[in-house]
């Protein structure tokens, strides 16, 4: 039997950051995504497979084992299906290994939700091999595989690429996608660790406390006043708001010159108004929200400005649109 799971991955239109200190958010499923494929050995082992590497670990039978082998012996990017399927082996009495195989479109490291996506995925597949699930108890696990790598994780990313759509966070409230936008999104192709610029953020807090706290209630009130924009389908407020949040983003140091000038550039194009970091920052992508007739030719403007210019040549540029499917799984007897 195989169990084939497969999730979206997401940007962050508002929110980034401060969510993970208490405030709300705006995320959307974009239309990349990762699929998992889990399947029964005879080795008594786990194996991952993915574009990676592959590794091949033994079976744990204790939680401790488990803990120091993910803490000091995985590539960081495997402990999350190491510790799922641990975890499912080791309440099942007839499993005796497991082979798993990650294939994704998501671009690895740079703020789409690829890490998110998988956790997702791997919970869906590999428990999708022994059991059915509610997307609610995919979404816990995923969140608790997450934490093997990013243990102050918001849950966030998580959520919406399990649920899919466009959802406020932490309430989970679906924002039906109001005005015809596209997403365009800019990679600067600069890796990040969002484990880092989220404790980049802490010590900002830690030493600016008042002014971290009224950042947080700014973005309340951003989110809050663009839902209503959105509502009202005021897309230009809603593209003004994105400029603000990206101040706010700057002052707590996520960003940085190259990001800027990434920025500037798509800035100089009047369809690509008000650009902004998605995700933990210091790298990774930028996003705009482009009219829906207006995408095709606002790439081909911005992909030609990265390839005339020595300092965004190596960048890449592309269009998503928002998924409304989150998690899907199935199994199929072999
Ligand atoms: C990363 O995509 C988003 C952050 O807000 C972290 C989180 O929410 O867990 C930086």
């Amino acid at each position: 039997m195989k169990s084939i799971a497969s999730a979206p991955g997401k940007i962050i239109l508002f929110g980034e950051h401060f969510v993970v200190h208490g405030t709300k958010a705006i995320l959307a499923a974009i239309d990349k995504r990762v699929t998992v494929t889990s399947s029964f050995t005879n080795n008594k082992t786990i194996k991952v497979n993915s574009q990676l590497g592959s590794i091949e670990v033994p079976i744990s039978s204790s939680h401790e084992e488990v803990e120091h082998r993910l803490l000091y012996n995985h590539k960081t990017e495997f402990r999350p299906f190491v510790y799922l399927a641990n975890k499912i082996i080791n309440s099942e009495q007839n499993a005796s290994g497991l082979e798993i195989t990650i294939d994704s479109d998501i671009p690895i490291g740079v703020g789409l939700g690829s890490s998110s996506a998988c956790c997702v995925a791997a919970a869906g597949s590999i428990f999708g091999l022994f059991k059915e699930l509610s997307s609610e108890e995919i979404l816990n696990l995923s969140i608790e595989a997450e934490k093997t790598i990013f243990p102050d994780t918001s849950g966030a990313d998580c959520t919406v690429c399990t649920y899919g759509g466009m959802i406020e966070y932490p309430s989970i409230e679906k924002i039906d996608n109001p005005f015809d936008f596209a997403l365009l999104i800019a990679n600067s192709m600069i890796p990040h660790s969002t484990k880092r610029s989220v404790e980049k953020v802490n010590k900002f807090k830690e030493n600016n406390e008042e002014r971290f706290s009224q950042l947080c209630d700014l973005e309340t009130k951003l989110i809050d006043e663009v839902i209503a924009d959105m509502k009202n389908n005021n897309p230009n407020t809603v593209r003004l708001a994105m400029s603000l949040n990206q101040e706010y983003l700057e002052e707590i140091q996520v960003s940085n010159e190259k990001l800027r000038e990434m920025m500037r550039s798509l800035q100089e194009d009047p369809l690509c108004l008000h650009p902004k970091i998605t995700g933990a920052g210091d790298g990774g992508c930028v996003i705009a929200l482009v009219a829906g007739e207006s995408i095709n030719s606002c790439l081909e403007t911005v992909r030609k400005k990265f390839t005339a210019s020595v300092w965004n040549q190596d960048k890449e540029c592309f269009s998503a649109k928002i998924d409304t499917k989150g998690v899907v799984w199935s199994t199929i007897e072999e």
